[in-house]
């Protein structure tokens, strides 16, 4: 029944997982609802094993920070260098490796984006990009998207338009929400192109009417991703674009997902034909350490520095995670070079759509090379949300050996290391098949078959 195998050296804890689990629920906060009960014992590639050395295909690449795989190599080179060098410095005391990262993210960015900061998740690249084109612009209110995430610190959950920002209090005054491209449940009713991308006018109008100053900046992910894989639809950037410049405001693109390769692209604005005014990168820049980056237009780094931009943390500009970001950059160089996120991104999207053919559950496959939703319906005629199904389905691939995150309730979001191999995207497939015919001819005998860490 099971697909998962002993990696070969692996010997049996002495430590019984229950036993753990039970002290993890005494020691851990819950800081995000209950923790997923699976314990890791290690990782490589595509693979994640557990105590018990089950093997699991984790085609969520952790939190999408292990895009070129779990441990590479190039990963533990970098940090072990490090400890011949500076493992860590003052955050305003420089060094070469630091500098040479600066440098290597501007070649490869667009040339109007002319400056960087160093940071360390992608939270706090939001609050810096927002920070930039605050402090830059001399405005302080922004628009985000719904449907959107850009982090849980305070700035970025004012812009984050999910349930997971409610709960903490009033959140930043001067917010504003336009409406989600989401084309399978347009939220106006329309349908792509016939609807001229009413969204961005819409929101942009009602916007106008809302803001009680001039608009700083606003800020979108090329692909919604936790909102529910939402890819905008041809030419939306570039009517953003259009909106945002009639009014000053700096276009912020939030490439913590879609950035370094993923899509196929190095940026996912490249092919939008887009350049925005800030761009931030995080969760691939570090292969799973705490690595994130804010590039801006040479006139924000003008007027920011002028009007005295303040951001500072312990960990600004380590030298050890750059040695580790100019690893990270070589790889993503490479795996453009070789088209991986693209090849493998068809052939595993190829695969999903033809299950379209099988099932009446799936209502959407959509998504940009190794970032692929699908959304599941009751049927394809009244393509009523089905969560239960999302649910049970990745907890029955997971029963199988395949790690699959559901996102917004009724999506999954499949998003494995982009060194991912053909025989390992055949497999999962074949795991999601026999899930599906599993869940369709006995419906759902349970969520999940782990423990959950719950009080
Ligand atoms: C688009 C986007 N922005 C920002 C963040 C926040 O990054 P971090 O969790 O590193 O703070 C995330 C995290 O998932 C994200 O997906």
């Amino acid at each position: 029944m099971s697909d998962t195998t002993n990696p070969s050296g692996w010997t049996k804890p002495t430590i019984d997982s229950t036993a753990l689990l039970e002290v993890a629920d005494r020691s851990l906060l819950r800081h995000a609802g209950p923790f997923d009960g699976l314990l890791v014992e290690r990782a490589s590639g595509t693979n994640i094993w557990d105590r018990e050395g089950n093997r699991y295909l984790d085609f969520t690449s952790g939190q999408l920070c292990a895009t070129f795989g779990h441990n590479p190599v190039e990963l533990r080179d970098a940090i072990l260098s490090s400890f011949d060098r500076a493992v860590h410095s003052s955050s305003l005391l420089l060094s070469e490796e630091v500098i040479r990262l600066a440098e290597r993210l501007l070649e490869l960015l667009p040339p109007a984006l002319s400056k960087v900061v160093l940071l360390s998740t992608g939270s706090e690249a939001t609050e810096v990009g927002l920070r930039a084109a605050k402090t830059a612009t001399g405005r302080w209110e922004t628009i985000g998207v719904s449907r959107s995430y850009h982090g849980h610190t305070a700035g970025a959950a004012a812009v984050t338009f999910l349930p997971r920002r409610q709960g903490s209090g009033p959140s930043q005054p001067g917010v504003h929400a336009i409406p989600a491209p989401y084309c399978f449940r347009c939220p106006l009713g329309a349908s792509y192109p016939e609807c001229g991308f009413a969204c961005v006018d819409v929101g942009m109008a009602t916007v106008d009417a809302q803001r009680t100053s001039e608009i700083a900046a606003c800020i979108i992910e090329p692909v919604l991703s936790t909102g529910g894989m939402i890819e905008p639809p041809d030419g939306y950037l570039a009517r953003l674009r259009d909106r945002c410049d009639e009014r000053g405001i700096q276009l912020i693109l939030d490439e913590a997902q879609t950035g370094l390769g993923r899509t196929g692209d190095m940026f996912a604005f490249e092919s939008a034909g887009v350049v925005p005014d800030i761009v931030a990168l995080s969760k691939t820049l570090g292969g799973g350490f705490p690595l994130a980056a804010v590039a801006v237009t040479d006139t924000i780094a003008e007027e920011a520095e002028r009007n005295g931009l303040r951001f500072l943390t312990s960990h600004m500009n380590e030298p050890s995670m750059a040695l580790i970001g100019l690893a990270m950059l070589s790889l993503a160089e490479e795996h453009v070079r070789r088209g991986s996120a693209a090849k493998q991104g068809m052939r595993l999207r190829t695969a999903l759509t033809n299950l379209l053919d099988d099932t009446e559950i799936i209502g959407d496959v959509r998504g940009r090379g190794l970032l692929l939703g699908v959304e599941f319906v009751t049927d394809r005629t009244s393509l009523k949300p089905d969560p239960e199904a999302a649910t049970s389905i990745a907890a029955a691939c997971r029963r199988r050996g395949l790690l699959i995150q559901v996102v917004a309730g009724n999506v999954w979001r499949i998003a494995p290391p982009i060194t991912v191999t053909d025989d390992e995207v055949d497999h999962a497939v074949s795991i999601i098949r026999n899930s599906l015919v599993e869940h369709e001819r006995y419906g759902t005998p349970d969520r999940i078959n782990r423990p959950l860490v719950r009080r």
